[in-house]
């Protein structure tokens, strides 16, 4: 890969983006939220009951609140950052009205939406609403097993001391909550999450298992399980693609774990498993000729990853190679899974939500459009709600 040779192709997909992104808005309007993955690859009103059409409601919503402020960002366009303003309004509400809120994903929600709109708009009451989700978040944290719990009330029997290799991604939130308040709790939680992640999520090869169970009185470690991959023991690609990224982020604040160099096993086990056109199958341990479904969202969060290693690794050699890596999938990405009307809405085609449940499968995802994006808006060079303010 010649980077120069990126350039053009990765500034046109970052437009082609862009005007996907903006025609939903004007399909959607400013008010409504899209469902979690596009239907019959356009997206409508999201369908959550007993839930309205098109509330705030799910793990998803803060992807396309993030995209409109990145777009606002890039562009400068009012009208994004009206809908933009108009939707963390609706964050703002949901964390005083308790909507939905007992689960690990008040990261996503609210870093690509509350904190963005703290940082880039000053926009009253969105620091407090997400300073109230990361007290929430923290509040997750079984301190005898030292896990944030990732799903469910904390007396669910079912969840209970389980955590999931998506989990690093919500971490950056308490990293943004302990800066701003000084309160040593927020990183001691994450530290000891992340170390237990590295302890059973993380195999020796460098692939992850999706979900672990701990006893949460006791700590003591029980089983892997799976939610969305393919069995208990394989490799869910877009587990192991939040694995990369996650544990990337979270090494600017914890520099003394070794995050990095777990960050960049994951990253060459994803990339080793890649088939010809580079798309990742759902799950990496399917044969390339199984006809299975690609995850295009893997891709996309994995090349944010591969990106955030670059930026962080002293060695020139490995930072090219791994910011390469970034460009080549990037490419294959805007080759083979962009959207463009009047075919389909989505900005990521071919991604999939959860095979075995036949949910949003081969359609475009609201997080894999949202990293992609970040990912050619960072190549842009610009702010991207992921990345921390230091
Ligand atoms: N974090 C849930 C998913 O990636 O489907």
């Amino acid at each position: 890969m010649n980077a120069p040779d990126a350039v053009l192709p990765l500034r046109s997909a970052l437009h082609l983006a862009l005007r996907q992104i903006e025609g939903t808005l004007a399909e959607l309007g400013p008010d409504t939220f899209p469902g979690d993955t596009s239907d019959a690859q356009f997206y409508g009103p999201r369908r959550l009951d007993p839930a309205a059409p098109g509330a705030n409601i799910g793990w998803t919503t803060g992807f396309w609140t993030g995209q409109l402020w990145l777009a606002h960002a890039l562009t400068g366009r009012q009208a994004l950052r009206l809908a933009a303003v108009r939707q963390t309004a609706s964050f703002i509400h949901r964390m005083n009205a308790g909507v939905d809120l007992e689960h690990h994903d008040l990261g996503f929600l609210y870093q690509l939406t509350c904190v963005a709109a703290d940082r880039l708009d000053a926009m009253p009451g969105a620091r407090g609403a997400a300073l109230h989700a990361a007290e929430r978040l923290l509040g997750r944290f079984r301190p005898q097993a030292g896990i944030i719990q990732s799903w469910g009330s904390l007396d669910d029997p079912l969840q209970r001391g389980r955590i999931i290799i998506d989990g690093a991604m919500n971490l950056p939130l308490l990293h943004w909550a302990g800066a701003l308040t000084g309160r040593a709790a927020f990183a001691d939680a994450a530290r000891r999450h992340l170390e237990r992640t590295r302890a059973h999520l993380l195999r020796p090869d460098g692939a992850t298992y999706h979900t672990y169970h701990f006893d949460p009185d006791t700590g003591a470690p029980l089983r892997p399980s799976t939610h969305q991959g393919a069995a208990d023991d394989s490799c869910w690609a877009r587990g192991q693609a939040w694995g990369i990224y996650g544990f990337a982020l979270n090494h600017r604040h914890l520099p003394d774990l070794g995050l990095l160099d777990d960050a960049v096993r994951m990253a060459d086990y994803f990339l080793a498993r890649l088939p010809h056109d580079r798309i990742a199958l759902w799950d990496l341990s399917l044969a390339h000729d199984s006809g299975e479904p690609r995850d295009s969202s893997a891709c996309a969060i994995a090349a944010c990853g591969l990106l955030e290693i670059a930026h962080q690794l002293p060695d020139d050699t490995a930072r090219r190679y791994y910011r390469d890596e970034a460009l080549a999938l990037l490419l294959a990405l805007h080759a083979t899974c962009a959207g463009e009307r009047p075919g389909c809405g989505g900005v990521l085609l071919h991604g999939v939500y959860h095979r075995a449940a036949n949910l949003g499968v081969d359609e475009a995802t609201l997080w894999g459009d949202y990293y992609y994006f970040e990912a050619l808006a960072r190549l842009a060079g610009c702010w991207t709600p992921s990345m921390p303010a230091a």
